[in-house]
């Protein structure tokens, strides 16, 4: 797809800062969503939007000051998402609160936050939603027992990416889920094999180049298929 406007969550850090800066590079406007802002990457194309995926005001507020300046969002990346604990704990040693603090952001968070920017969707010629999954969240493939709240948030989200998918189909704002890889962030840790420039780049390839026809599909960063 042409250079438009995007909107990534979580952009302080991490994947999310390094597909702000890859799309500004690419001549995107990027909308830069994050809880502190301060640490969006600078660049002319690059607007901080001050967003918490938790509360409903920030939400709200970020929507009605990005349609104050902005005409429409092309393309929608939720990308913010929490790992709580260091996903080693057995089921007893894991505190319930960490499900629902997963729940939170990478559930609900995303449908807090596409909510609120649907309308915004919608005045696109052409728009689409990037979940971003993991491949912890495949259930047909878990033959080990870890990273309980993160892993199950992430099986969720990818649900919510196929009723997304089924719902906005009529109106042709593709829904996709795409796990990035095993990268270099706080939450991939040093011992990932991907640095986020790498991972940035084959995401915003995928991003842009997946088709209509492949809406409610969960990916990997270069497109190929993952199982459920
Ligand atoms: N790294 C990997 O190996 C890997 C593998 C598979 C999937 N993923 C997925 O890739 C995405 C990015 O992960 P990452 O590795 O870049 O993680 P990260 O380094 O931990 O960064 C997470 C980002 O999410 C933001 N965030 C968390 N809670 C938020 C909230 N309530 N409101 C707004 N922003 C919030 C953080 O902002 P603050 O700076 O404000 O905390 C930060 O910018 C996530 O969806 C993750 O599940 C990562």
């Amino acid at each position: 797809m042409a250079a438009g406007i995007v909107l990534i969550t979580g952009a302080s850090r991490g994947i999310g800062r390094g597909l702000a800066a890859k799309f500004a590079a690419e001549g995107w406007q990027v909308l830069a969503a994050a809880r502190r802002t301060s640490d969006v990457p600078r660049d002319p194309a690059i607007h901080a939007v001050p967003l918490d995926v938790l509360s409903d005001d920030s939400v709200r507020e970020a929507a009605e000051t990005i349609a104050a300046g902005f005409p429409h969002i092309d393309v929608l990346v939720n990308n913010a998402a929490v790992f709580p604990g260091d996903g080693n704990e057995r089921l007893e040693d894991t505190p319930l609160e960490w499900f629902e603090e997963a729940f939170a952001a990478n559930v609900v968070g995303v449908a807090r936050v596409t909510r609120a920017f649907l309308p915004l969707l919608r005045k696109s010629a052409s728009a689409r939603i990037i979940n971003i999954s993991s491949g912890a969240g495949t259930i047909s493939e878990k033959t080990d027992a870890d990273y309980y709240p993160y892993s199950v948030s992430k099986a969720a989200l990818n649900m919510l990416t196929r009723a997304m998918a089924a719902e906005y189909r009529g109106e042709k704002i593709p829904v996709y889920a795409l796990s990035p890889g095993w990268v270099k962030t706080e939450m991939g840790g040093s011992n990932a094999p991907l640095s986020v420039e790498e991972s940035a780049g084959s995401l915003f390839r995928t991003m842009t180049r997946l088709g209509l026809d492949k809406s409610g599909g969960f990916f990997g960063r270069d497109g190929e298929v993952y199982p459920w």
